[in-house]
């Protein structure tokens, strides 16, 4: 693997599903193989998780880390032929360029604007590292997917899973602020790739690219969205349509035990309890969310494992 910046970076879905799960049984089994080897990571925007399991999955590896959280006092410019007497101290094409000799491999976290639509659909910042650093490049969370997450959902349904092909239903909730459409779209575009039954559930205004919807299922109607569901994956998000908008806080939405019923409960954290999902939710052993969480390491630690192997030849 050269790089992974989306899900389709990974040739075999289902095969790498399984080889992540022989990774968690045995993690250590392949510590020579970042032996020298230096992951720089940069995060643009705050994280718990994406940070830590990304940096134990490398050092499971052997890697050394190197992570640099940027504040809002180093902008970077991105657009070309820019007079930089403003607000912007360094052009992306030296900052790529000077870490690209510090790392073998960059991963970025880096947030969409949710006011510049076109601007977060062109993955600037991702696309700009990958242009001029030339080195692997992997998505800790960009403006408009969250691939290592996906792959962590993914491994986690596999797992809990007692069905050929479980009925999976991702469904909004609400939440007091505006969201990416991140998860969500890298959640579609696995379970895309996967034998599942996907059901989409939002209100009216949530439609999400339909270039990445494809034909899946949709319906406004939760109840109905949920019955029969094995797996129920809660996710906020802004309107994609109008743009960034907040257009419904409806509690109506919000997970109970009642909706639930006997399906798994996931959510990608954090999660913001009896907004998005009640307490008797994420307190019961329905409740998958810190399986998915630790999951989080091994989809990183196989994604690490083949851009190494590509590396070294
Ligand atoms: N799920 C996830 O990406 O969590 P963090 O924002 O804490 O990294």
């Amino acid at each position: 693997m050269k790089k992974y910046t989306d899900i389709h970076d990974i040739k075999n879905i289902n095969e790498t599903i399984k080889e992540a799960i022989e990774i968690k049984k045995a993690p250590f089994n392949y510590k020579n193989l970042g032996t020298n080897k230096t992951l720089v990571m940069l995060f643009f925007n705050a994280s718990l998780r994406t940070r830590l399991s990304t940096e134990k999955a490398a050092k499971n590896l052997g890697m050394d880390v190197i992570c640099l959280q940027i504040n809002n006092s180093w902008n970077l410019e991105f657009d070309d032929g820019t007079i930089m007497n403003l607000n912007t101290s360094e052009h992306i094409k030296e900052a790529a360029k000077v870490i690209a000799q510090y790392a073998d491999i960059i991963a970025v976290r880096a947030f969409p604007t949710l006011s510049d639509k076109d601007k977060d659909n062109a993955e600037i910042i991702i696309e700009s590292f990958s242009k001029y650093a030339k080195i692997p490049v992997v998505n800790l969370e960009s403006s408009t997917a969250h691939p290592l997450q996906a792959l962590a959902d993914a491994i986690t349904i596999n797992e809990f899973s007692a069905k050929a092909k479980p009925k999976v239903v991702l469904s909004w909730a609400p939440h007091p602020k505006a969201l990416p459409q991140s998860v969500a779209n890298s959640f579609v575009t696995m379970m895309q790739e996967l034998p599942v039954d996907l059901t989409i559930t939002h209100p009216e205004g949530y439609e999400l690219n339909t270039d990445i919807t494809k034909n899946s299922t949709v319906s406004y109607n939760q109840e109905e969205a949920l019955k029969d569901a094995d797996f129920v994956y809660v996710k906020n998000w802004s309107s994609y349509s109008n743009y960034g908008k907040i257009l419904s806080q409806d509690n109506n939405w919000m997970i109970t035990q009642k909706k639930l019923n006997n399906a798994k409960f996931m959510h990608c954290l954090p999660v913001r309890r009896n907004v998005v999902v009640e307490d008797a939710v994420l307190d019961s052993e329905n409740s998958i969310v810190i399986n998915q969480a630790n999951n989080r390491t091994y989809a990183a630690q196989i994604v690490l494992k083949k851009i190494l192997e590509n590396l070294n030849g």
